[in-house]
């Protein structure tokens, strides 16, 4: 199969989908694969790295497209990049389209193949390829929170961790999935109070299992929810009902219940975000304030932190290539 991988141009975007070890291994098994030289850079992999592994490089986008039958990409293509999908393509990349029936509905016009990244699934019936960016994307929330809470930058200038003799502040994380238990690991490990709500028994057990009493959790409902907001500094949204907008889980007048200068990051904003009053933001200008919160709601998170996130998400790509090109997965 010819394989392309052009180069992210979504806001701030430095990952790539394959490292040059994985093009080598497409390569070695029969398949085509171009990338555009300036794919990888971001992620610390030069265009020699990709051409030694095997690939070929072709210098813009739309060389890379026509060349190719499977896009393999990151993040969803944006409004410059329609035009130079095909019907005869596939478009292997994450795609959140239940928040963008936009690009849906021109994959259908267009009658382009897509498998999303986020909906194949494991024997077990996990998501393993959006795994590992939402275990990113936890982590990455508290460290996002904590900045913002400083004064400097806006906040209520709240230290999570608090000192000896002032009580470390709370964070309240909505969902205990692959973000939330993430978010809580980092939260916890900072010393932060931290409380965590999921609608699943399940998920709350294994994060309990997993943190013991450094976590305190609660079966999430909207009366929970309220109930926690008054003396939360962080939020973290977290939910994910696989194929569906992310359920909101706070509304416009939850939101006066949180105290002024606190922060929200909503990583379920890829889905459409789970705070009533999110709406997307960029790495360029991450948050913007509603009544004195603040709110960060990045879509690609992952995507400063190429050097890791691309190497995490190539091995998970290259692992389930095959079932998703025998359709036997997605
Ligand atoms: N912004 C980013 O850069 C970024 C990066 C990675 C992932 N994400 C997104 O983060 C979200 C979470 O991903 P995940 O991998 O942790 O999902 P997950 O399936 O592992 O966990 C989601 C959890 O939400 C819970 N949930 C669903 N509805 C709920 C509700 N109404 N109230 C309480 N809990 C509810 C589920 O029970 C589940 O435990 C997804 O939308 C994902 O796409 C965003």
């Amino acid at each position: 199969m010819r394989i392309g991988i052009p180069k992210e141009i979504k806001n701030h975007e430095y990952r790539v989908a394959l490292t040059p070890d994985a093009v080598a291994a497409l390569v070695r098994q029969g398949h085509e694969v171009a990338v555009q030289p300036t794919a990888g850079v971001g992620a610390g992999f030069t265009g020699a790295d990709y051409e030694q592994a095997g690939a070929k490089l072709l210098l813009d986008a739309r060389s890379v497209y026509n060349f190719a039958e499977l896009i393999i990409k990151v993040k969803e293509p944006q409004p410059e990049e329609y035009s130079l999908l095909r019907s005869d393509h596939t478009l292997f990349c994450f795609l959140h389209l239940a928040a963008n029936p936009g690009l849906e509905n021109y994959l259908k016009v267009h009658r382009t193949r897509y498998i999303p990244f986020e909906q194949v699934r494991d024997g077990q019936g996990g998501l393993p390829i959006l795994a590992p960016m939402s275990e990113i994307a936890g982590r990455l929330a508290v460290q996002a929170g904590a900045h913002w809470l400083e004064k400097a930058q806006g906040g209520a200038g709240v230290l999570l961790a608090g000192v000896p003799g002032v009580e470390p502040g709370k964070v309240l994380v909505i969902g205990a999935g692959n973000v939330g238990t993430q978010a809580a690991i980092m939260a916890a490990g900072q010393g932060a109070r931290v409380v965590v709500l999921d609608r699943n028994r399940a998920a709350l057990q294994r994060i309990q299992q997993l943190l013991g009493f450094r976590v305190e959790t609660a079966l999430a409902s909207p009366e929970v929810i309220r109930r926690h907001l008054p003396d939360a500094d962080l939020v973290v949204g977290a939910v994910l009902v696989p194929g569906q907008p992310a359920p909101k889980v706070i509304s416009r007048d939850d939101l006066q219940r949180l105290r002024p200068g606190r922060v929200l990051v909503d990583v379920a904003i890829d889905e459409g975000g789970c705070f009533a009053t999110s709406r997307p933001t960029t790495h360029t200008e991450p948050v913007f304030e509603v009544e004195g919160r603040l709110h960060y709601c990045v879509a690609n998170m992952p995507g400063v932190v190429p050097q890791t996130a691309s190497r995490a998400l190539s091995a998970m790509v290259l692992r389930y290539l095959p079932e998703v090109l025998a359709g036997t997965s997605a």
